[in-house]
């Protein structure tokens, strides 16, 4: 048994609570066994990637990488703090995660895909199957004229055919964005202007829940909004669910929509050689949300990118080739780019690939799975943990799977939930690392090393190899470890799997991510240059960090990142609404959830009607995800004299806490109307300080 500690076993703890009593958490050990077949057991490792080793300790990363052309420059700093990584170098990133693994794991499985219908066979997909498939495509897509540089977008699912058109892009040089499939037609349109993309890419349907969702409506709807707002699109390819057949209603636009299928007859054992690309090229967008309305497309390049996922896919995900690894992100999201795609290929793993929701049909779904396919690397979120807990806290037991470790991402994870994943899920034998990090960052920012430090329940860690964390007070003091103050989480350094800029908007890159703390915006030292994190955080004495939730009215729902102003803007599309406002509400099982306040328009009665429309905008405009916990309408929003809306106020009626002093807000009746509408006539407030984010909501107005 790894645990060395007995834990008491906590009542129903909630977050709330332990962001403000956050008494210290027991340590965890690493078992004897995962410790002997690590791939990273060298305690060295951090003086080798000690601040005074930077940026060449890096090179160890660069290492693992196969090069067309050696790079001359470890780190070229001279247009800070647009940093380029591997300068001089040739590289191709599908060479690295399929071709070059032909000789020795040709004949293994790179993907396992599982369809989301319990009834439909496994898909194996082999390197050697792999090499083909990415290369028809890629020869496809040279044979439509698109080319290094160009942009394309997509808008899949969860299926092979998604990382194998990434790969094919990336063969090419061709800058891939995908839009996550959960987002609307409008969502995917939108980015499609702003990446001045012409081709679509997309699938007919796929498995959601157990039902067929007609996927190609969305793409009519893309293609339009990408032209209301001036982007023309060409062409929609449009991937078959099951090839050959046409599974979704819509119908096909002559002229513009093609079925990759079709196409792919021309391209039959065609192969493409890898285009030898800079380094520095750009590999592919995300998109982001932040401050603003407008999502940030996120560029990350090549070599660095590359480089960073494929050292931490192996030092802290710890995979073998011999391991089967799943990683139930969705590869819409930058950890399913990172963890599912680029990183794990470029060390030969073999990964489950699955479709669905993972409670369907029941919640035993996921340990079924990896019974069947001997999974032992696990890689989830915390919303699907607690989901998972929450519908089936037994169901582990009654599957025999054995995880050697297992993973949690994307939002902060409560010590009672992670006891249960390591208890229940890890049966008490895998090693749990706690990654923190997101979209910019490319990799892993905060995390243990698994067979080098304990784990502690909570905090993801101290910095990963190389990454040197810094927490920053409004003034840019340094706020000491162990001081159990919060403060602004900055990395001190540039590392390889940081983003290369904002597509087409470096000044907001800038602003957004260094302006902050930069200490001279001429210099071209990195040391002037810390990376605003976007995070709230407390360094503990032992130097792990908690995470303690986004500082710029991010709300992050199940792990998904919504910008407040994007829902907010998405409201304002229903006529009668004169004014909205968007707070997080605390989720037991999705962490936060959004909840709405409007205000309609003078003579405008309140009805369901309104409601129900701005409920469905907020579907049209962003998906099914931004859905409102509630709608409020309110008579007025609460504002200061110079009127700005108190979003603090309405959060704290929203999370049943006590308002504070509102005297000196113009319209203090108001707050009391809206109370008694939200919490009903008695008082039901908890004296339970709000999480750190929630209390500060609204704060960057
Ligand atoms: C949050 C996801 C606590 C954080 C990889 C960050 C986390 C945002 C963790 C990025 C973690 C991510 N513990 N919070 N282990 N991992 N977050 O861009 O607020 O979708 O800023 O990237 O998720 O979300 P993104």
């Amino acid at each position: 048994m790894a645990k060395t500690v007995e834990t008491k076993e906590l009542t129903e703890v909630s977050e709330a609570q332990i962001a403000v009593h956050w008494k210290e958490e027991e340590y965890y050990q690493p078992s004897e066994k995962f410790k002997a077949q690590a791939n990273l057991r060298d305690p060295h490792v951090f003086a080798k990637f000690g601040l005074d080793k930077f940026p060449d300790c890096f090179k160890t990363y660069a290492d693992m990488l196969t090069w067309f052309q050696p790079y001359h420059t470890v780190l070229d700093t001279s247009d800070a703090p647009f940093w380029k990584w591997f300068v001089g170098g040739k590289i191709n990133a599908a060479y690295n995660c399929v071709d070059r693994h032909l000789a020795k794991y040709g004949s293994k499985a790179a993907f396992i895909f599982v369809p989301e219908p319990e009834s439909e066979p496994d898909v194996v997909i082999t390197y050697q199957e792999l090499y083909s498939r990415v290369n028809e495509v890629a020869a496809l897509l040279r044979g439509m004229g698109l080319k290094a540089g160009d942009r394309v977008t997509f808008h899949m699912p969860m299926v092979p055919e998604l990382p194998i058109t990434m790969l094919a892009c990336a063969r090419l040089g061709i800058i891939h964005s995908q839009v996550f499939g959960g987002f609307s037609g409008q969502a995917c349109g939108s980015r499609m202007q702003d990446s001045g993309s012409r081709v679509l890419i997309t699938m007919d349907s796929y498995w959601r829940n157990g039902t067929l969702v007609d996927h190609k409506a969305n793409a009519d709807i893309a293609v339009r909004a990408a032209k209301d707002l001036g982007q023309d699109v060409d062409k929609v390819l449009v991937w078959q669910r099951y090839a050959g057949r046409y599974s979704a209603k819509t119908p096909m636009l002559a002229g513009r929509d093609f079925f990759v299928n079709d196409l792919l007859k021309d391209y039959k054992g065609k192969n493409v050689e890898p285009v030898a690309l800079p380094s520095e090229g750009p590999l592919f967008l995300m998109y982001s949300s932040g401050t603003t309305g407008k999502p940030k497309g996120a560029q990350h390049g090549i070599a660095g990118y590359l480089a960073y996922v494929t050292g931490t896919s192996k030092w802290i995900l710890d995979i073998h080739p011999e391991d089967i690894y799943w990683c139930m992100a969705d590869i819409g999201w930058i950890t399913g780019h990172s963890y599912i795609v680029y990183g794990p290929l470029a060390i030969a793993a073999t990964s489950v690939l699955y479709e669905g929701v993972p409670t369907f049909p029941d919640a035993g779904r996921p340990w079924r799975i990896a019974e069947r396919l001997g999974v032992n690397i696990f890689h989830t979120a915390p919303t699907a943990i607690r989901m998972l807990r929450k519908l089936g806290p037994q169901e582990p037991r009654k599957y025999k799977y054995h995880f050697k470790s297992m993973t949690t991402v994307g939002e902060p994870i409560e010590p009672e939930a992670w006891r249960w994943y390591y208890d229940e899920v890890g049966k008490r034998e895998a090693v749990i690392t706690d990654t923190w990090w997101m979209t910019e960052t490319g990799g892993f920012l905060g995390t243990t090393v698994p067979a080098i430090h304990a784990m502690k329940p909570g905090s993801c860690g101290p910095g990963a190899p190389g990454i040197h964390p810094v927490i920053y007070d409004e003034t840019g003091a340094e706020v000491p470890k162990g001081s159990g103050k919060a403060g602004n989480i900055c990395i001190r350094n540039p590392w390889p799997g940081i983003m290369q800029t904002i597509w087409g908007d470096r000044d907001r890159y800038v602003k957004t991510y260094f302006a902050k703390y930069n200490r001279n915006p001429k210099s071209k030292d990195w040391r002037d240059w810390p990376f605003l994190c976007g995070d709230g955080a407390v360094q503990a004495a032992d130097g792990y960090y908690r995470i303690l939730g986004r500082i710029d009215d991010v709300i992050n729902v199940a792990g998904h990142r919504l910008g407040t102003k994007e829902i907010e803007s998405a409201c304002l599309t229903v006529p009668e609404v004169a004014e909205a406002a968007v707070v997080p509400v605390q989720d037991e099982v999705k962490g936060r959830v959004p909840e709405v306040y409007i205000a309609v328009k003078p003579g405008v009665p309140h009805s369901q009607d309104i409601i129900d429309r701005v409920v469905k905008a907020n579907e049209e405009v962003i998906g099914k995800i931004a859905r409102p916990k509630h709608v409020y309408i309110v008579p007025d929003m609460p504002k200061t004299r110079s009127g700005k809306i108190m979003r603090r106020v309405l959060a704290a009626i929203s999370n049943r806490r006590d308002v504070g002093d509102v005297t000196t807000l113009a319209n203090p009746d108001v707050v009391e109307q809206i109370r008694s509408m939200v919490q009903g006539q008695e008082t039901m407030t908890t004296q339970e300080a709000l999480p750190e984010d929630i209390a500060k909501f609204g704060e960057n107005e």
